[in-house]
């Protein structure tokens, strides 16, 4: 069973006549609520003329028939906001009923002075029927809502058609909003009598759409067929957790199946930078994909990727410069990798063939990137197949004595700058990123900056090399990109890098490039996402401040070894044996859990990394949980 909600086209277009049929026909199955309601009171009549269905108050009613926030005025009240209105949003009494969610007027109707209802709409993130009424005008007026919601993400289930039947209406619609179109007509009088006869006239239409809504992604319970079919990243096939079953994301929240809304405290795998489907975004995916879908990336070009990079290079500490796309952060750093050796290839030193990672590093799964990050859990059985780097540890005396020795050798050293993040969110300051950058500089040694997780502004500045006042050769972007929304991942290359490839002989060509490179919509999301950056300076420095003075009380546990801090990230390292195996961590992540928030601890380091819209609310709930799974641990 599936919660949905009820739309309208406008006022008056049936939707509570709709919401009668369903529960006379359903109320076994559905409990009734109306969050705000003017005039009439449409909970009563659903009361009075259904005897048998559960329905839940509203949270706001106001006599006169107009507007909410008019309404809300003639008695000197307000409306809450769309969020604290989807926070007072009722579980069903019953466990095993999902809830009706009836809306006033049209998606478009003002919900508050500040608000459109369209913001409840999507916060309330519920499929949705869309009730139309059959006079004269139906088509337009029907069509323009389908349009008008769909581009601001909202999915439709079904369109109920209200009214004397119009087989022409019904066909023309189903046709060009390509979601089933039903068609309903209304009782002859207001007693249930009437009602239950017409819902008599009307089971098989009723039922049609109650068989449809159980097939919507939503409603099935996909646990067996996950088990059966899938093979989850980093996961175990025996003995792992249950995934959660997610059908849908807003803001920090990830909401699941069985109407739980826990916190996304890592941010979807550090992906999620403002918040799930940040409108800015979300409006910049609907758009480019009126106009384009996909194009290769080879002899062709588009708008966006040529727009994205102006933008990319404005941010970097050089002037000019190219952007090489690619689809994730491991293909960045691939880029990168090979880049940096063709470039002393080109330079007449083909005999640098290695490159220098550091202890606690990563960089992703592809071939290239485990050969410089060396874990030995995650790649210790690859070892064999990888070419060669050396690891030493992050400290610029110990990168010194090796490049002495090694310089010739070496294409390039790569980093994380400031935050080492798989390997256990261990950080390092800005005065020994320098002092490393410098030390490359010295033995002449590319300097590839690993941003792929530190990019957008997560760690204080836009890219944590700033911090540092460095310049690297080749920085590595992708995570956060597009906000989260798409993969999409780029290389950033120095003009010195870029000069070496300037030329008109073909064998000079980097011969690199991947069928998804620089897809469109991708890169226009991304655009809207730098933008919004650039329009907020330091946004990880609030939720800095909120860990800073939260997760003091953890620095005076005896098990706790360090807490760390850097702009939104906060890693609190337990004392326990067995890295990233560590028991302690399924404990802890469970801990969160049942606290409603969604960590995933790297073995003995629990830390979070939550997107900026978090509210501070979420954050008090987040650190609540943390401090919990370390006395619990
Ligand atoms: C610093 C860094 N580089 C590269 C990667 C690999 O990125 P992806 O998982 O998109 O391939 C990651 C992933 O966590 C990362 O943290």
């Amino acid at each position: 069973m599936n919660d949905f909600i009820i739309l309208g086209t406008d006022t008056d277009a049936g939707k509570t006549t709709f919401a009668l049929l369903w529960l006379q026909l359903f109320a076994d199955r559905y409990e009734y609520w109306k969050p705000i309601e003017t005039g009439e009171s449409d909970s009563d009549t659903i009361a009075r003329l259904v005897p048998g269905a559960t329905v839940h108050p509203p949270l706001r009613r106001f006599r006169e028939p107009v507007a909410p926030p008019l309404a809300a005025k003639m008695e000197r009240a307000t409306i809450p906001s769309a969020r604290l209105v989807v926070g007072a949003m009722p579980r069903a009494l019953n466990e095993n009923k999902a809830l009706l969610i009836e809306t006033f007027g049209g998606p478009f109707s003002p919900l508050n002075d500040d608000e459109l209802q369209l913001s409840l709409i999507k916060g309330i993130h519920r499929p949705g029927v869309l009730v139309t009424s059959t006079r004269l005008g139906c088509i337009g007026r029907t069509l323009q809502t389908c349009t008008a919601l769909r581009s601001q993400g909202i999915a439709l289930g079904a369109i109920v058609l209200l009214g004397p039947r119009d087989r022409y209406a019904e066909e023309v619609i189903q046709q060009h909003a390509a979601v089933p179109a039903i068609a309903l007509e209304p009782p002859d009088e207001w007693t249930t009598p009437a009602l239950r006869a017409c819902v008599e006239r009307q089971r098989s239409e009723l039922e049609r759409l109650h068989e449809m809504w159980g097939k919507l992604p939503a409603c099935r319970d996909i646990g067996d067929d996950d088990r059966r079919t899938v093979w989850h990243p980093y996961t175990p096939l025996l003995g792992a957790d249950e995934p959660l079953p997610c059908v849908g994301a807003v803001d920090e929240f990830l909401e699941l199946a069985d109407g739980r809304k826990v916190i996304d405290a890592i941010s979807s795998w550090w992906t999620i930078l403002f918040g799930h489907r940040h409108p800015p975004l979300m409006q910049a995916l609907a758009e480019a994909s009126q106009r384009i879908d996909h194009v290769l990336f080879a002899g062709v070009t588009h708008p966006y990727a040529v727009e994205l990079a102006d933008l990319l290079l404005g941010t970097m500490p050089w002037q000019g410069g190219r952007v090489f796309y690619s689809d994730n952060g491991s293909t960045a750093v691939e880029v990168a990798l090979k880049m940096a050796y063709q470039y002393w290839c080109h330079r007449d030193q083909p005999q640098r063939t290695r490159f220098v990672g550091f202890e606690h590093g990563y960089h992703g799964d592809t071939f290239g990137a485990m050969a410089v990050s060396r874990d030995p859990l995650f790649f210790g059985r690859f070892e064999p197949l990888l070419f060669q780097a050396d690891i030493v540890p992050l400290d610029p005396g110990e990168l010194a004595k090796h490049l002495s020795k090694h310089a010739q050798q070496i294409a390039a050293m790569i980093v994380e700058p400031l935050v080492q993040g798989a390997g256990g969110m261990v950080m390092h300051s800005p005065e020994t990123l320098r002092a490393i950058a410098d030390v490359a500089r010295e033995h002449d040694v590319l300097f590839i900056a690993d941003e792929v997780m530190t990019g957008g502004g997560r760690t204080g500045t836009l890219w944590a090399h700033q911090a540092a006042g460095v310049v690297p050769d080749l920085i590595c972007a992708a995570k956060t990109m597009t906000g989260g929304v798409l993969p999409l991942a780029a290389t950033l290359v120095a003009p010195k890098n870029v000069e070496a490839f300037l030329s008109a002989d073909r064998t000079r060509t980097f011969f690199h490039g991947h069928s998804f490179t620089a897809n469109p919509l991708a890169c226009a999301v991304a655009v809207s996402c730098v933008r919004e950056l650039l329009k907020h300076s330091m946004p990880a420095k609030r939720i800095e401040d909120f860990w800073t003075q939260a997760l003091t009380p953890l620095r005076g546990s005896s098990i706790v070894k360090d807490v760390r801090i850097r702009g939104s990230i906060a890693a609190v390292e337990i004392e326990a044996s067995g890295g990233y195996l560590a028991d302690v961590g399924k404990r802890m992540k469970q801990t969160c859990l049942d606290r409603g928030v969604f960590l995933r601890p790297l073995g003995n380091v629990l830390y979070a990394m939550p997107p900026y819209c978090t509210s501070t609310q979420s954050l008090q709930r987040i650190a609540d949980a943390m401090i919990a799974a370390v006395q619990n641990a």
